[in-house]
């Protein structure tokens, strides 16, 4: 039923060799549930191998973005191109398979299983099973690289279920990492951590971008300043800024009133100084 969507101009920022392509090209996004419009007209792009933080407050659609991405919803309007395919009408395994992962506000994980037998089974996904039952034995090298990445080798034998919140969160993101994504989904990865474990994620993520899109979904405006390379912000649907640098962001006279208007309910703040950023001294 993609008939409807937008016909994407492709190609112009391919001809600049030195330009960062845009892997993902989000065009006229909306959205309504039962006539409330959740989003509306949504345009940006996501550079190759860049971290791409999401932000905005409570309900502005950021993770009704994510599940459209994702296949998860479908838009009403809007085209949402992903390395020059069109993923709106794709079912979401299709679109795991076009090499897009994506983690959820709560962790999923196998919580009997033991955290190894979670990333091998997330890295058997895409083999075919007569190979699956081959490589039963000794563990693989993507299951060992995600094991020494998300910092979780010494904790390989334990159930998940037993892991701390911030290790969860990682074997979460160590699972995908094990099929390869080539864009990455994040929806608030660092809600509920500690000081420390929002720094030990931040650097997670910024290894995965080494060969790696990744969008960030954040509502933790310190955490975007330590780790963005570019910003969208959304605001009740709508796009405020598209494709910013943190520097803009911070700069943005409608995003601060944004913020600060609700800063006093959810200390959270886009200019320096604000609440957030005590959690940096830790
Ligand atoms: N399936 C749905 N049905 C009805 N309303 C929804 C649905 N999903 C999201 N919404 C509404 O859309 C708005 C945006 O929600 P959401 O994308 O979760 O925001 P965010 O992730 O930015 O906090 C909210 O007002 C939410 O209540
Ligand atoms: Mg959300």
């Amino acid at each position: 039923m993609s008939s409807d969507t937008i016909a994407p101009e492709v190609g112009d920022e391919r001809r600049d060799p030195t330009a960062p392509w845009p892997i993902l090209r989000i065009r006229g996004l909306g959205v309504s549930f039962g006539g409330f419009q959740a989003l509306t007209d949504v345009d940006f792009d996501a550079r190759k191998g860049e971290v791409h933080f999401l932000i905005g407050p409570n309900g502005a659609g950021k993770t009704t973005l994510v599940d459209i991405i994702t296949g998860l919803t479908r838009p009403t309007t809007g085209s949402v191109l992903f390395d020059d395919v069109e993923l709106v009408g794709h079912k979401e395994h299709r679109i795991v398979h076009l090499g897009v992962g994506r983690s959820f506000q709560a962790a999923t994980v196998f919580e009997a299983l033991s955290v190894e037998e979670n990333l091998d089974i997330a890295a058997s996904f895409r083999l075919p099973l007569r190979r699956l039952l081959r490589q039963r034995r000794g563990t693989r090298p993507e299951v060992a690289e995600a094991l020494e990445v998300t910092g979780l080798a010494p904790y390989a034998d334990r159930p998940a279920g037993a892991l701390a919140h911030g290790q969860k969160q990682w074997l979460e993101i160590g699972m995908l990492l094990t099929q390869k994504p080539r864009l990455l989904l994040l929806d608030e990865p660092v809600a509920g951590m500690s000081p420390d474990e929002r720094t030990r994620t931040g650097e997670l993520v910024r290894y995965v971008a080494r060969d790696c899109t990744v969008l960030v979904v954040e509502h933790d405006m310190d955490f975007m300043r330590r780790f963005a390379d570019r910003v969208t912000v959304l605001h009740e649907g709508k796009v405020l800024k598209a494709d910013a640098t943190v520097a803009e962001v911070q700069a943005d006279p409608v995003v601060q009133e944004v913020y600060i208007g609700r800063a006093k309910d959810d200390r959270n703040s886009v200019s320096r100084g604000a609440a957030g950023d005590e959690e940096e001294q830790a």
